[in-house]
């Protein structure tokens, strides 16, 4: 591994829970979701906010509510100190991975001290697209640029994984969520939102609401229901809504710091980054790119699969898991239960902008709930990117 000034250790990783497609957190703006996470975060480990020198907030939608420089206004909404800076990046579905990059190289280059590195997509509220974004010419000249479902089609067919394999990815996916959940393993990395909801009674009444716990894992699906689903993007095409990521609304943060500053406000680390990668594919295929982000991840980190316990790549479509899988021989280490262990995007939902962290607070959890040490997360990215990150567990 390269000589670094600190470590950037990750103090602590949290999310709110994830709502469903106009389910509960469709009642809340993503800066406001986002200052409760911030501000759970920055509580629960005794920082006074006006230490933190930078939120980098990942966002994809960035019109309307999300416009604006989110980053910025999260800090604003959770009244922070003005001193308290703000920043959103768009590196796609990659945006919250690549904040924690951006987080830790300011750290290891001794930039920063002490960030916020996060997200927030409320895919209800600002639907995904709904920012009218275009390409030149030039690039339509070169690349035949297709929306992601049809890549995930795409891949399904060049990587032979059939409509029987995706659907059985997805419904383990759901019963994974279903799973942890029930055994309470993400209770340590969500952070409980209050907001107010119209009463059931009465729409024009609101009720103050806490809540909790994951909205899209539909833990009552079956094999034979996902097998009935209509294809979602190709007149008999493999990929369906069953075997997509599910549209949904969140946010996520990781608390970033250097060791001297982590003493110095007697911080206890959960773990710390070790390296990233990002890798640049073809971009019509475009969701194929991860074992090139995770090889070049691992091999900043001086570690190989072997070394690798848990192993979180998102859920964009299952297609994009299997071909993972496939390319990186790593199927039966899905089987046993070393990748995604708790779900993902299809059961959990894949809220763009805050995946990236939301994936590291959920690989920190469970590296702690096994006592492992060494984990990876990675994440494809739209048009032909993907981005990934090695974790160690510090005990
Ligand atoms: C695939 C997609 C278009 C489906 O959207 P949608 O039709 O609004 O999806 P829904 O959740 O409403 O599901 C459609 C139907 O399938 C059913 N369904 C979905 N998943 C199911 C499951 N696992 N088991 C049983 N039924 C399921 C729903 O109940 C719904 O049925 P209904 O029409 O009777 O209510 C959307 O989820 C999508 O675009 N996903 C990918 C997002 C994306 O590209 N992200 C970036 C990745 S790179």
């Amino acid at each position: 591994m390269a000589a670094r000034r600190t470590d950037a250790l990750i103090v602590d990783a949290v999310r709110s829970p994830i709502g469903r497609k106009n389910g509960t957190l469709s009642h809340i703006r993503g800066d406001d979701l986002a200052a409760q996470v911030v501000n759970g975060l920055v509580e629960r480990n005794g920082v006074d906010p006006a230490e933190i020198e930078d939120i980098q907030f990942g966002c994809v939608t960035q019109i309307d509510e999300q416009a604006w420089n989110i980053g910025r206004n999260v800090a604003l909404t959770v009244g922070w100190p003005v001193s308290v800076c703000g920043t959103t990046v768009d590196r796609q579905c990659g945006s919250s991975m690549q904040t924690n990059f951006n987080a830790a190289a300011a750290v290891w280059s001794g930039q920063l001290d002490l960030v916020v590195s996060g997200g927030v997509e409320m895919m209800s509220r600002v639907p995904m697209g709904s920012n009218h974004g275009s390409m030149s010419g030039a690039v339509h000249e070169r690349h035949d640029i297709v929306m992601q479902g049809i890549s995930a089609e795409e891949i399904a067919a060049k990587w032979d994984l059939s409509r029987e394999d995706l659907d059985r990815y997805s419904y383990t996916s759901h019963m994974r969520a279903a799973r942890a959940t029930d055994e309470g393993r993400f209770e340590k990395e969500i952070i409980p939102v209050e907001l107010d909801l119209p009463s059931p009674d009465s729409g024009s009444t609101l009720v103050r609401t806490r809540f909790a716990v994951d909205e899209a894992v539909r833990r009552e699906t079956t094999v034979e229901k996902m097998a009935s689903l209509q294809p979602a993007f190709v007149p008999g095409g493999r990929v369906t809504a069953g075997n997509s990521s599910q549209i949904v609304d969140g946010c996520a943060a990781v608390l970033v710091a250097s060791e001297e500053k982590a003493s110095a406000l007697g911080l206890e680390p959960r773990a710390r980054f070790l390296g990233f990668g990002i890798a640049g594919v073809d971009p019509h295929l475009m969701l194929h790119g991860n074992p090139q982000a995770c090889e070049r991840a691992l091999a900043k980190a001086g570690l190989a699969w072997d070394d690798i316990e848990v192993i979180e790549v998102n859920e964009a479509f299952a297609s994009v898991v299997l071909q993972f899988l496939a390319d990186t021989g790593l199927r039966e280490r899905w089987e046993a239960g070393d990748v995604n262990p708790n779900g993902g995007g299809i059961s959990l939902g894949h809220p763009l902008g805050a995946t990236g962290a939301r994936i590291t607070a959920t690989l920190v959890s469970e590296l702690e709930r096994r006592n492992a040490r060494y984990g990876i997360a990675a994440m494809c990215i739209g048009f032909g990117q993907a981005i990934a990150g090695v974790v160690e567990r510090l005990a």
